[in-house]
């Protein structure tokens, strides 16, 4: 009953804070904006001026370092680049003529950094502060089918690896297989076989998702199950905007998730940045080489765009082309739910306690149980009245009305969440 109460009440003033949070202002945003445009929810800005590494090939991950602040990797083809973001230095971490062509690669601790050699097959462990290189997984050279321990399974041109935070396993990309390899302690095994050539792969650590593109599809692998939902209904390359049962999308690569419901996909041959809405349902595409007819962002031209990463919170930088970065920011054009903050959990009582310890450590000395019940309902239903009243004055003051339905609607979700409805 308490627990009940006390999470109407925390409700309420979820509801209230989110209410009287002001909608984000981009003004500051927009004294740096190249060129900018609002898709679904989110304002999305390009913003160049920023200086960027100093890359030879095209640009085919990065990752913010776990170990150091303001420390990014980059692999730029052969290479794998430490950058200091604040001062601009940068050092290459691998000796040349060591790898073929670095696709992918991920932090497995603060000194290990697990490298794809795509055209070569294999898998490298590089250790940072020794600057060292050892092979990890399959045969360079050597490539094929084989699953087992990891010096004898076999790889073909691998893509893209990414972790999961919770077991420390690994998720490949084996895109000569066409499949999803599995990396868990010292075995390979195949997780999932499917019809076309998997490219970028990223797990939703917080969700437990896997999403993957493909040749021609964009779709989401739920590892539990191995269930493969497709994001995209179309299975042909091509490109349309519009919703997820027209999409079409060709040779996307990385993919980021920015947002509970929107994802971003570097669409490689398509030379644009796709914005995916899984609340929408919806693809839209920014930054196009393509100049006819569009609005502005999208002649902020990306010419085969492969690698997204998160660059301090509200942007992304977008990699591909050697000669053009681009800094994305964006903002969320609604408020964001506040987070619901836990009751606390009281400990249970023995059924032979007292009423009167029942009733928990509040100041309630003298007065019955049910007296305070009634109180408490009472004080629950006016501060619900209240709260109500406030909701609709503002609605109708603001003229915001359909905003805050969507935002009351999020934190209903948010709070339904926390009590695992
Ligand atoms: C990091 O991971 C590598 C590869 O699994 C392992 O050899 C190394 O001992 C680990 N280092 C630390 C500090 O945990
Ligand atoms: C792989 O082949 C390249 C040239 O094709 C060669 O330079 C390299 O040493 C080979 N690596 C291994 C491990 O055999
Ligand atoms: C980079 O993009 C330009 C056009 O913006 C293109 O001419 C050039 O070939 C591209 N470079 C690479 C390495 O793809």
């Amino acid at each position: 009953m308490w627990n009940k109460l006390l999470n109407l009440l925390l409700l309420a003033v979820t509801i209230i804070i989110v209410g009287i949070t002001p909608v984000a202002s981009d003004e500051d945003l927009e004294q740096f904006a190249v060129y900018s445009k609002a898709v679904n929810d989110i304002k999305f800005v390009v913003v160049t001026d920023f200086t960027q590494p100093e890359i030879e090939e095209r640009v085919w991950h990065m990752e913010e370092s776990d170990a150091e602040v303001d420390i990014y990797y980059i692999a730029d083809g052969s290479r794998l680049i430490k950058y200091e973001d604040s001062s601009g230095d940068q050092i290459t971490l691998t000796a040349p003529g060591e790898f073929t062509q670095i696709t992918g690669f991920s932090q497995v601790n603060d000194t290990t950094i697990l490298l794809v050699d795509s055209l070569s097959h294999c898998l490298k462990w590089f250790d940072v502060p020794s600057s060292s290189t050892s092979l990890a997984a399959g045969s360079c050279n050597s490539s094929g089918h084989v699953d087992g321990e990891l010096l004898t399974a076999r790889f073909s041109t691998p893509r893209q690896v990414t972790r999961n935070n919770q077991d420390g396993s690994l998720y490949l990309s084996d895109s000569g297989n066409n499949a999803i390899r599995l990396l868990a302690g010292e075995l390979a095994s195949t997780m999932i076989t499917l019809d076309d050539s998997p490219h970028g792969i990223y797990y939703d650590n917080r969700h437990k998702q896997l999403y993957v593109t493909t040749t021609s599809r964009f779709i989401r692998i739920n590892p539990a199950t191995n269930i493969v939902t497709p994001l995209i209904e179309s299975t042909t390359v091509g490109f349309k905007d519009g919703g997820l049962n027209w999409a079409q999308m060709n040779s996307p690569f990385e993919i980021k998730k920015i947002a509970r419901y929107v994802i971003l996909v570097a669409d490689t041959l398509n030379n644009r940045l796709r914005v995916v809405n899984t609340r929408a349902d919806t693809v839209s595409s920014i930054c196009s080489s393509d100049d006819e007819d569009l609005t502005s962002i999208d002649k902020c031209n990306l010419y085969q765009p492969l690698s997204l990463m998160r660059y301090k919170s509200g942007a992304v930088l977008i990699g591909g082309n050697s000669s053009e970065m681009k800094l994305l920011n964006y903002v969320l054009d609604r408020p964001t739910p506040v987070p619901f903050p836990k009751p606390p959990m009281k400990p249970m009582k023995p059924p032979t306690t007292t009423k009167e310890d029942l009733s928990g450590s509040t100041s309630n000395t003298g007065s019955s149980p049910s007296t305070t019940v009634v109180i408490a309902v009472s004080v629950a239903t006016v501060g619900v009245i209240l709260i109500v009243v406030i909701i609709s004055l503002s609605c109708l003051l603001y003229k915001r009305a359909s905003k805050s339905r969507y935002v009351l609607e999020l934190t209903i979700d948010v709070y339904f969440d926390q009590l695992n409805l």
